[in-house]
């Protein structure tokens, strides 16, 4: 693993139009948090920067839909947000706003210093307007469908829902986020980034560079869109909201919000400098050579991968000054009970009232999202996966081995770390064991992959139980005083080791250990030791680390999240099965898939559930059960055209043989719908 001389890391600005939910902790900040809490471990030379991005259409909007201000707006936000990230430990060493008057100075800044190379191509363009509100319309205030996925409500500058970056004139079908009209065009001029002359470089630099080590999802996606080509993107907007174009005749022109963000990165950690005496240039500029060496990392979630890996490198590069990102481990989403995390509808689990209902339960939270972050594909988040998590590992595992080591030592030892003496196989195997979990853990942690990570440091405690319940200390006390020394000075090593190694994941529960072990926080390096606690050091009282999650509570949440889906309109939870395993096209064609008609439908004796028909597949007559009977009547059937996978082997039901399958959708409550052409078609008809 190289140990660099110092680390940029950045967590992507939220907007402040809102409060934060488990979506966000899962996507940028519960893994920057813990990768930064494990370099800080190390004593490695970090800054973590954040801030609120309080720019942009997106402020706008809100503030519209509030009958406020945007100032009012950000203000709000800003400090509820800021409010949750301290109550959830992640632990900036600044948390900053891209309204400041030093981020606005230091935009303006880049963007003079873009100006003057010429790196910018200045155009007169057509962009949409809306003449009832007499604003030009940028980004979010223009919405339409999607060209490359046929995404319905794609944004001017990006779809949320393939991630392509894009312009507002590519939308098809554009409509006015104010009046909901079709806009019109009215010619304004800009300032563009050519993307296109980059091309080469971004080549370069992403695909035929040493990129390939980045996760796949990113470079993915990072290389399609440079593949199908880059095209130039206007760094400023028609707003009278966000960091003034510093140019003479630009008036009223702001810069485009994706310009100005990123460079709230560089904003932010020059405002820490100033406050903690402190040179921001190392952390971001080049440096002659032997000091050059600083790695900039960038947490995101999916949808900012165009921006952090495209247009803020070209940006950053084209000034000629500045490091690039040396990786972007940006997380895919994570969905709530079945459905995707929606702030208009609701449909989210939201920190603060999170830290209302589950007070000084941020360590439970925070396990359960790592657990399951959305690290390459989109994860989900239900209530029960919480309570089973919280009760069975965090309590049953972890918990219960710290809480066995302490009250043991004070059954037997009178609370202090008794004397190691003779170690049998089974002391020197654990002790093995233990000095080699912080290699694994560090090599998980610099991957970014902190699900495994987790698993590993999670798998020490089970270690500690194992051995607990292998060696049995609470049997001899009597015949073999010595022996419980032993053993209760290793099982207190392992709690010390668990204190360091779960600094990063579980914070608090790291300071109690460290107060019920009566010492300091250890570092990174000190993990691995036996000898960490000296023989006769006291430790303090036992007490329990995390609590069992009761039913109750988490029916609560589940009949919480119900209400919120009836007044969205709906009776139950939408609750959408996440997509399966990707396949090969070869084991798709291997279904052999074919319209048929019912000919004979009759219920089956003894079953409540199946029906036994005949069908007319085309290739021939046959007889097909299913489980149907609750939602169509044999008389209903017959007749009927439906969808019948025919090269299912025949399978034994009730003690007919059922030869293919008819194929049906399930809603989310149960209710079962047939498959059937929208038109008459031919009996054997094929379906590719
Ligand atoms: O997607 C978002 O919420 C943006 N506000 C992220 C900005 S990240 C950075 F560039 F500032
Ligand atoms: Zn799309």
């Amino acid at each position: 693993m190289k140990n660099y001389k110092r680390y940029t890391v950045t967590a992507a600005l939220p907007y402040a139009n809102g409060p934060l939910h488990i979506g966000h902790l899962a996507g940028a900040y519960i893994p920057s948090d813990i990768y930064v809490r494990y370099l800080r471990s190390q004593g490695r030379d970090v800054v973590f920067v954040c801030g609120s991005d309080e720019h942009g259409v997106a402020i706008t909007l809100r503030a519209k839909k509030d009958g406020t201000t945007p100032k009012e707006i950000i203000d709000k936000y800003h400090k509820k947000i800021k409010n949750s990230f301290e109550e959830f430990g992640i632990s900036f060493d600044i948390y900053h706003r891209t309204s400041a008057q030093i981020h606005h100075e230091t935009s303006q800044e880049f963007f003079n210093i873009l100006y003057e190379k010429g790196e910018f191509v200045e155009k007169e363009s057509d962009q949409f307007y809306d003449e009832e509100y007499d604003q030009y319309l940028a980004d979010r205030y223009i919405i339409g469908t999607c060209p490359n996925c046929a995404f319905d409500s794609a944004y001017g500058d990006q779809c949320e829902k393939c991630g392509s970056s894009l312009n507002p004139t590519d939308l098809i079908n554009p409509r006015s986020v104010l009046s909901g009209k079709e806009p019109l065009i009215r010619t304004t001029k800009h300032w563009y980034l050519p993307l296109d002359k980059y091309q080469p470089w971004l080549e370069e630099w992403l695909i035929r560079g040493k990129k390939n080590d980045w996760k796949s999802n990113v470079y993915g996606q990072c290389s399609s869109w440079i593949k199908a080509g880059l095209q130039p993107r206007a760094m400023t907007r028609d707003l009278d909201w966000g960091v003034d174009v510093p140019l003479p005749g630009a008036e009223g022109k702001k810069l485009y919000v994706w310009l100005d963000a990123p460079i709230g990165y560089i904003s932010a950690t020059k405002q820490w400098a100033i406050e903690n005496g402190k040179d921001w240039k190392p952390y971001w500029k080049k440096q002659p050579k032997s000091e050059n060496d600083s790695r900039l990392i960038h947490f995101i979630g999916k949808d900012n991968i165009v921006f952090h890996c495209i247009i803020f490198p070209t940006i950053l590069n084209a000034t000629g000054e500045y490091i690039l990102p040396d990786n972007v481990p940006a997380n895919e989403f994570l969905n709530l009970e079945g459905d995707k995390l929606s702030t208009s509808r609701n449909w989210a689990v939201w920190l603060h009232e999170y830290l209302e209902e589950f007070p000084n339960k941020q360590d439970e939270l925070r396990y359960v999202l790592c657990s399951i972050l959305p690290e390459t594909k989109d994860s989900e988040f239900t209530w029960k996966d919480y309570q089973a998590r919280v009760n069975n590992e965090l309590v049953a595992i972890f918990g219960n081995y710290v809480n066995r080591a302490i009250v043991l030592t004070h059954k037997f030892c009178n609370g202090k770390v008794p004397i190691k003496s003779e170690l049998y196989e089974i002391d020197k195997e654990v002790i093995h064991v233990l000095n080699s979990f912080p290699e694994k853990i560090s090599s998980a942690l610099e991957e970014f992959k902190f699900r495994e990570a987790l698993g590993l440091y999670i798998d020490l405690a089970r270690t500690g139980n194992k051995y607990l319940a292998e060696t049995e200390p609470w049997k001899f006390i009597k015949t073999a005083p010595e022996r419980v020394d032993t053993i209760l000075n290793i099982a207190l090593q392992i709690v010390a080791n668990l204190s360091i190694l779960g600094e990063p994941f579980l914070p608090n529960s790291s300071k109690k250990i460290n107060a019920i072990l009566n010492c300091k926080q250890l570092k990174w390096s000190d993990s691995g030791s036996s000898e960490l606690l000296k023989a006769g050091h006291e430790i303090g009282e036992a007490e329990l680390l995390f609590e069992k999650v009761e039913d109750e509570v988490i029916e609560k949440q589940i009949q919480k999240l119900k209400s919120t889906a009836m007044e969205n309109g709906k009776e139950t939870a939408k609750s959408v099965a996440p997509q399966k395993e990707v396949i090969a096209f070869d084991d798709f064609m291997k279904m052999d898939m074919r319209i048929g008609t019912i000919l004979e439908a009759e219920a089956v004796p003894k079953s409540n559930k199946l029906l036994k028909f005949k069908v007319d597949t085309g290739i021939d007559q046959r007889t097909i059960l299913s489980g149907i009977a609750k939602h169509y009547t044999p008389e209903e059937m017959i007749g009927k055209q439906v969808t019948v996978l025919v090269n299912l082997a025949p399978r034994n039901i009730m003690g007919f043989e059922s030869q293919g399958m008819i194929l049906m959708a399930e809603n989310s409550d149960g209710a079962l719908k047939l498959l059937q052409p929208s038109d008459k078609a031919d009996d054997g008809a094929e379906i590719s």
